[in-house]
């Protein structure tokens, strides 16, 4: 059966069972191909060099199907870029698109006027040249747009790829590398009614898409040996968020997150990703046997997201503590005088405490390098994944809802999911840059809609 009749005979079976009349109409979805397409490696870069934003790239659907894409260097998701501790970015971003763009650094802690704001976006046909010094320490970071009101049609079209900070107390860890290290990019689509491209449809009650994109590819697989793996995942979805986790049941060691290394790894059957947040796993396949699949998949959405196809026993260095590495301590906020709190409730679709975003308009102000309690209050429209721009922050406690902190979100974060009902509150403290950030829902059709701030950290 090809791929059309496939679709057709997909939509005709929810037909029958009554389910295609539901909401605005079943779309055609797309189905796990025969020959599930290889994860895609994205060209590995250095922190310096041009980009282009261009409508060149394409996703991969399995199948021989290809869907037209944005990306950068005509890759979607663009390359992936690797920085030392210490060293300088300096990328020139050369916007080929018709459209207005900009680069936002998502975990980087750029200086205001690098930081790719929606004020200072790039026209069509120009360059912008993004420099400054990475002081932070190792983590994953991810790169995408940020212009006014088209970030969710520019990533969901295509436009992220993920940034790769290293330093030396991670490197002695040792950890999984090269072929053994997987960073990928997570994300999902929708079909046109064609069945054969995506399409992009705004506006929060669309913004989940029907199947999976991992690193671009739909379903994708990667051959790989028995052996310990990493896996660094970016939740770079406009909407949906991935419960994670490894089947046949195979428990990971949860080992960093949106601010690198965690203070000490913890073994866990499910990880819960919101749009904006990274996770960083190691997962033990030393015991598969070769020749066996091992898939990870999303528990809510009920899909597989990528098949690990064990091809090689071997033997290596990799020892029991090597999977469950001992973690260097972090510096906690908890301790230092809080100096006040603030509280932002994320209402409906687009408001944050009953404002709309306007670009033009500073909406508070935070001293510079005091710490402060930020406390973060869903008031429908839920889920709000919340990220704040020009600083790290500690989760300190969840009320209502789920009612407690997740494993994955000790440490350090930049986004914090908050589902129905919920308040969480963070330790947060601006001692990088002065200037103008943003706090917002990472939701990205609500983003785009005014679910966001900008606030003055005072120099
Ligand atoms: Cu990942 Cu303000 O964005
Ligand atoms: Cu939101």
């Amino acid at each position: 059966m090809d791929r059309r009749r496939f679709l057709s005979a997909s939509v005709g079976t929810l037909a029958s069972l009554g389910l295609a009349g539901v909401g605005c109409g079943r779309l055609p979805t797309l189905p796990v191909p025969r020959v599930r397409p290889r994860l895609r490696r994205p060209s590995p870069r250095p922190a310096q060099g041009s980009f282009s934003a261009g409508d060149d790239a394409h996703f991969d659907l399995g199948d021989g199907l290809r869907s037209p894409a944005w990306g950068y260097d005509g890759e979607t998701p663009g390359p992936l870029i690797r920085v030392t501790r210490g060293e300088v970015l300096d990328v020139v971003l050369r916007n080929q698109l018709s459209q207005d763009t900009t680069l936002h650094w998502h975990g980087l802690l750029p200086p205001s006027s690098m930081d790719g704001h929606p004020a200072d976006s790039v026209r069509p046909g120009q360059t912008f040249r993004y420099q400054f010094p990475i002081r932070q320490r190792a983590g994953l970071a991810w790169y995408h747009p940020h212009p006014h009101r088209a970030v969710s049609e520019q990533v969901y079209r295509g436009m992220a790829g993920a940034l790769v900070v290293t330093d030396e107390e991670e490197a002695s860890l040792g950890l999984p590398s090269d072929s053994l290290e997987h960073v990928i990019l997570l994300g999902d689509g929708e079909l046109g009614p064609g069945g054969r491209t995506l399409r992009y449809r705004a506006g929060p009650s669309s913004d989940r898409g029907a199947f999976p994109l991992v690193n671009g590819a739909a379903y994708p697989r990667v051959e790989v040996a028995a052996t310990l793996h990493r896996l660094r995942l970016v939740n770079g979805a406009r909407a949906r968020v991935y419960e994670l986790e490894v089947s046949p049941a195979l428990p990971f060691v949860l080992i960093g997150n949106d601010g690198g290394l965690l203070p000490d790894a913890a073994t866990l059957d499910r990880v819960v990703l919101g749009p904006g947040e990274r996770v960083d796993l190691l997962l033990d396949l030393s015991r598969v046997p070769s020749g066996s699949a091992v898939d990870l998949g999303c528990r809510r959405a009920r899909w597989s997201l990528l098949e690990f196809r064990v091809h090689e026993s071997r033997t290596d260095r990799w020892s029991a503590a090597a999977a469950h590495p001992s973690l260097p301590p972090i510096s906690r906020l908890a301790g230092t005088p809080i100096r006040r709190e603030r509280v932002f409730e994320f209402q409906g679709h687009q408001r944050i405490n009953g404002v709309r975003y306007r670009m033009d308009r500073i909406d508070f102000q935070v001293p510079f390098g005091v710490t402060e309690r930020w406390i973060f209050r869903s008031s429908g429209g839920a889920p709000h994944p919340v990220h704040v721009h020009g600083a790290h922050f500690q989760v300190e406690q969840r009320r209502g809802g789920r009612g407690v902190v997740f494993p994955w979100e000790r440490g350090w974060k930049d986004t914090v999911l908050l589902e129905r009902r919920e308040e969480v509150s963070v330790l947060i403290r601006f001692d990088q840059h002065p200037g103008r950030f943003l706090l917002h829902c990472h939701r990205l059709e609500h983003e785009d809609d005014g679910m966001m701030l900008n606030f003055e950290v005072m120099g």
